[in-house]
């Protein structure tokens, strides 16, 4: 039986006797070593920690299970969150395993399509709001303030508990940090998860070294970059599409410290990186995990030196979330052809 967050990172974890222990079976997730990109920056040693590898699409589950199981543990009679649609995939899936009621806010017409379907498949009662995920936030703060419910955003210290497992488990599997880390960044809490991993890795001194964290915004939603709200943010990754983070502050601490950056790259950035992910990696992820690519590619651009550094970039969430998106990519080769071998294998010889 799958070990899952809570058993094998216990001791890590702010639980009690008195915690319910349970798993959807989050975390453990793939470092695979590049193939094509590495290349393209000069990097022996790029690595790709597939996060679309939880159980419900994105790195959210690692933090969800652990807010959901402090929040039973505190005898709670529901949880809400604001998302731009993974944190709402990841709170109705454990809320459903649990038995809790789960209410989502969402942003009505922002919000991917599978990750939409994911929310009512597992039977959330769901909020389409009339405005951004920073309004759908303010509101699922001002709701828990008043009810006894429990906001499972990043806001909520647990959730970036359960993240920080990330990072434990790169420097598990390469035996020491990475130089450079390379991770989207939207409400800013993941980064400030994978931080607070590393230094505490650091300090456990399974890592005698932490990495640069290079976190990277969308140039329509870069509050961080351009020091400044951004009231209407836009951008194509729209898991990414947030112009006030919630963990703004510990963002900047984890670039500061780390003496990483946090910078922006365009949406069409995004979009080549995101293709070039899937045609040349084999690896199918949402527009906003290309993000931290795109992150890379623009600073190897621009001359940061890769040669003999070890780097990871995180990839937040599935390909699939976002189908819509998908079927907009031009098909390399797709005909249509008569069920007839002699006419396919015609068609294959002649290329
Ligand atoms: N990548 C994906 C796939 C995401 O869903 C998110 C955030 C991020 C990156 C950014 O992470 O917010 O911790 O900086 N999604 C949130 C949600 C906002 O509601 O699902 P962050």
């Amino acid at each position: 039986m799958t070990k899952g967050v809570l058993e094998k990172y216990r001791s890590y974890l702010p639980l009690t006797d008195d915690t319910p222990m349970f798993s959807l079976g989050e975390g453990d997730t793939p470092l695979v070593k590049s193939r094509a990109i590495g290349e393209m920056v000069g990097c022996d040693e790029l690595y790709f920690k597939l996060e679309g590898c939880n159980p419900t699409g994105s790195f959210k589950d690692r933090g969800m299970v652990v807010a959901v199981a402090k929040a039973l543990e505190g005898g709670v009679t529901g949880i809400a969150c604001a998302s731009t649609g993974n944190t709402s995939a990841s709170a109705a899936a454990y809320g459903a395993y649990m038995g809790i009621p789960t209410t989502v806010i969402v942003p009505k017409g922002h919000v991917s399509r599978g990750k939409l379907a994911q929310a009512i498949a597992y039977g959330a009662r769901i909020m389409l709001i009339r405005g951004s995920f920073d309004h759908a936030l303010d509101l699922v703060r001002d709701l828990t303030e008043r009810n006894p419910i429990i906001l499972v955003n990043s806001i909520n210290p647990n959730r970036i508990q359960g993240q920080k497992t990330a990072a434990f488990e790169i420097v598990e599997d390469l035996g020491a940090a990475p130089d450079l880390l390379f991770i989207p960044v939207g409400n800013a809490g993941n980064i400030t998860a994978y931080w607070m991993g590393f230094h505490e890795a650091f300090i456990n001194e399974w890592t005698s070294t932490r990495p640069k964290m290079m976190g990277f915004q969308a140039q329509g939603a870069a509050p961080i970059v351009r020091g400044d709200v951004v009231p209407d943010p836009e951008t194509i990754a729209s898991a990414i599409r947030i112009g006030n983070p919630a963990s703004w502050n510990s963002a900047i601490r984890a670039r500061d410290e780390s003496g990483g950056t946090i910078d922006m790259v365009s949406d069409e950035d995004i979009l080549d990186a995101y293709k070039l992910m899937a045609s040349r990696e084999g690896i199918f992820c949402e527009p906003a995990s290309a993000a931290g690519v795109a992150g890379l590619l623009k600073h190897a651009r621009n001359g940061l030196e890769m040669e003999g550094k070890r780097a990871v970039c995180v990839i937040t969430g599935s390909g699939l979330k976002d189908p819509d998106l998908a079927n907009e990519i031009e098909p390399e080769w797709m005909e249509e052809y008569p069920p007839d071998v002699a006419a396919v294998e015609q068609a294959l010889t002649v290329g």
